[in-house]
C-alpha cells in the first residue's frame, strides 16, 4: 500500500499483515535509529487518534510535528494542498492527516511524494480505528468468520460505521446494523435489526456515538437510550462471552448507560491501547513500502505472531 486511505483498498493478507505487526509491536518494545520526521495535520478536533499516533511516533523514536490549524496558516487561506506541500517542502517523511472533506485525499493523489495516512476523512471512512477495532475483535475470538457484529447507532454520518461493516464483511463476520429512524445508511447493503434482537445473538455490539456535529437538525436524545441505546437491560441479555466496543468519543448515558462503559465486558480502554500498536504497525509499513527505511526483522515478527 502506498498511502492508507482507506480499508476497502486492503486485500485480506495486507489486513492480517497490519494486525500480526501491530501484535508484534504489542509485545516487543521497538525502536528505530533514522531521524524521521510525521507530520500529523489534523483539521478536525481528535483526542485519541492524534495522541495515540503521537504516542506511536514517540515510541518508533520518530520526531512528531505537531499542528493546530487554528493558529496555522489555513486562518489565512491556506489549502489543504499547500499545508501538505509545506510539511513535505520542509521535510516531513510521512503525513497523517483528518480532514471533514469525505475526499479530502482526492486533493492530495499523485501530487505528493511522501506516504500519507487518513485518521478520518468526513462521514466516508476512518481506516486506522477499523484496524484497531478488528485487532481488538481478533484478540477476543481468534478469527473473523461468523462471528456476529452489530454496528449500532447512528449509521448514516458515522465514518467509523462505513470503515468496520466493510472490512469485517470481507473478513467473514456476520454484520448487522442497528438505527434509530433517520440515522440508517440503505448503501451499506447490510441488514438492519433491532437493538434488543442484536443483544441476544451477537458476540460484539459495536456502539457509534450520535455525530452532532454532522447534523444539519439538532437530534432529540431524551429517550434515546431506552429506545435505541444498549442498556443494562439489554446487556443482561447479551451471550456470555459478548463484548462491548465503542470507538469513542462516549455520549455517556445516550448511546450506552454509563456503568456499562468499564463493565467487565466492555472493551473500550482495550481498543484506545490498541490505536497505538495499530498506528505504529501502519506507519511502519509504509515506511518500508516506500524504501525510507528497511525494518529487515520480518522473521523476528512471525516467530512473535499471535495473529494468523
Ligand atoms: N475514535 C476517535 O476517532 O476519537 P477521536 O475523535 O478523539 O480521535
Amino acid at each position: 500500500m502506498k498511502h492508507f486511505i482507506s480499508v476497502d483498498q486492503l486485500p485480506v493478507k495486507d489486513i492480517y499483515n497490519v494486525l500480526r505487526r501491530a501484535e508484534y509491536y504489542r509485545l516487543k518494545d521497538f525502536k528505530l535509529n533514522h531521524q524521521l520526521f510525521v507530520a500529523n495535520l489534523f483539521f478536525e478536533p481528535s483526542t485519541r487518534t492524534k495522541m495515540s499516533f503521537i504516542v506511536a511516533q514517540r515510541k518508533l523514536g520518530l520526531e512528531s510535528l505537531d499542528f493546530h490549524s487554528e493558529s496555522s496558516s489555513v486562518l489565512k487561506g491556506e489549502s489543504l494542498y499547500d499545508t501538505a506541500k509545506t510539511f513535505e517542502a520542509i521535510g516531513a517523511n510521512m503525513l497523517v492527516i483528518r480532514h471533514e472533506l469525505d475526499d479530502w485525499f482526492d486533493q492530495l493523489k499523485g501530487k505528493l511524494s511522501i506516504p500519507i495516512i487518513n485518521a478520518g476523512a468526513g462521514k466516508a471512512e476512518h481506516p486506522t480505528q477499523c484496524m484497531l477495532d478488528l485487532l481488538t475483535i481478533y484478540q477476543e475470538y481468534g478469527t473473523f468468520l461468523e462471528v456476529k457484529v452489530a454496528i449500532v447507532g447512528d449509521i448514516k454520518h458515522s465514518r467509523v460505521a462505513r470503515s468496520n461493516a466493510q472490512a469485517l464483511q470481507k473478513l467473514g463476520a456476520e454484520v448487522y446494523l442497528c438505527a434509530a429512524p433517520g440515522f440508517e445508511d440503505e448503501e451499506l447493503g447490510m441488514p438492519y435489526i433491532p437493538i434488543d434482537k442484536a443483544a441476544e445473538i451477537c458476540d460484539v455490539m459495536m456502539l457509534l456515538r450520535i455525530q452532532h456535529e454532522r447534523h444539519v437538525h439538532q437530534a432529540e436524545t431524551s429517550n434515546y437510550l431506552n429506545l435505541y441505546g444498549l442498556t443494562k437491560e439489554r446487556e443482561q441479555k447479551m451471550k456470555d462471552n459478548a463484548i462491548i466496543m465503542h470507538p469513542a468519543p462516549i455520549n455517556r448515558g445516550v448511546e450506552i448507560d454509563t456503568e456499562l462503559v468499564e463493565c467487565s465486558r466492555s472493551r473500550i480502554f482495550k481498543q484506545m491501547a490498541n490505536g497505538v500498536y495499530i498506528r505504529m504497525a501502519i506507519i511502519m509499513e509504509l515506511l518500508e513500502e516506500w524504501g525510507i527505511i528497511n525494518e529487515n526483522n520480518f522473521k523476528e515478527r512471525k516467530a512473535f505472531a499471535t495473529v494468523k
